[in-house]
C-alpha cells in the first residue's frame, strides 16, 4: 500500500518537497531505490513507504549518527525490513547495490542539526552520480538537491552542474529545477532520467 502522501497536494517550499513529488510519481510497489545521503532519514522513510513491502531501499551515509537516526525512524514506522543501511560513502555504491534501481536520491550538504563541517564533497559526489547512472533501470531517475549556499557548496554545485550538462541527451534527460523567486544561493534540484 502506497502512502497517501503521494496523492495529497504538497506545499512546494523548496526542492525537497519537489523531489518528493517526483518520487511519488516514479516509485511503485516492488521497486528498488537508493538514498545516497540518509542524514536524518526523512527521505529514506518516504522511499521505504513508496517501494512497499516487496520493494527495497539502500541507504548510505558516512556518519554513524545519521545511520542510527535513519534506523530509528524506520523502526518507529515498522519499516526496518524494507531497507539496508550502510555506514559507507556513496562513492562505493556499486560495491553494495546489485541489480537495477528506479531511483537514486542525493540530498547534498550537511546533516541538519548535526556537524556542519561534515559535508558531501564534489569528487565523491560526482563518482557516486556516475555510478548511479549505471544502476538505473530504463526510465529510472537520479534526483539531486544541490545547496550552493554553505561553505564548499558552490564548488560542489559546479561539479554537479558540469556532470549533468555533459550527459548524452540521446541517453539521458537532464533537468535543472529551482524556485525563481528566491536567492540564487537557494537550494535547487537537478533531475536526470535515463531514456526509455
Ligand atoms: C543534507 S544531509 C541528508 C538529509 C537526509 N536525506 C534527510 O532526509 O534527512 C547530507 C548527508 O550526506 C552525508 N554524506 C556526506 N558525505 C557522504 C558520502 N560520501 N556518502 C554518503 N553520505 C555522505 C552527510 O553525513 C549528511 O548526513
Amino acid at each position: 500500500m502506497i502512502d497517501s502522501y503521494c496523492i495529497s497536494i504538497p506545499a512546494l517550499r523548496g526542492p525537497v518537497p519537489l523531489s518528493h513529488l517526483f518520487l511519488g510519481n516514479f516509485l511503485r510497489e516492488g521497486h528498488t531505490a537508493v538514498d545516497a545521503t540518509c542524514g536524518n532519514g526523512h527521505d529514506t522513510l518516504l522511499l521505504a513507504r513508496l517501494v512497499g513491502v516487496s520493494g527495497h531501499v539502500w541507504g548510505f551515509d558516512i556518519q554513524e549518527q545519521a545511520i542510527a537516526e535513519t534506523g530509528s525512524r524506520l523502526a518507529e514506522a515498522g519499516l526496518s525490513s524494507r531497507a539496508t543501511l550502510l555506514k559507507t560513502g556513496h562513492e562505493e555504491l556499486v560495491q553494495h547495490v546489485t541489480g537495477s534501481v528506479q531511483v537514486v536520491l542525493f540530498n547534498l550538504g550537511y546533516r541538519p542539526g548535526g556537524d556542519r563541517s561534515i559535508i558531501t564533497q564534489p569528487d565523491t559526489t560526482v563518482v557516486a552520480l556516475g555510478q548511479s547512472l549505471g544502476l538505473l533501470a530504463a526510465g529510472g531517475i537520479v534526483l539531486v538537491t544541490v545547496y550552493p549556499g554553505h561553505d564548499g557548496g558552490d564548488e560542489e554545485q559546479l561539479a554537479v552542474e558540469n556532470w549533468a550538462a555533459k550527459l548524452d541527451p540521446r541517453a539521458f534527460h537532464s533537468w535543472r529545477m529551482g524556485q525563481a523567486n528566491v536567492s540564487l544561493e537557494a537550494p535547487y534540484l537537478i533531475f536526470v532520467q535515463k531514456g526509455l
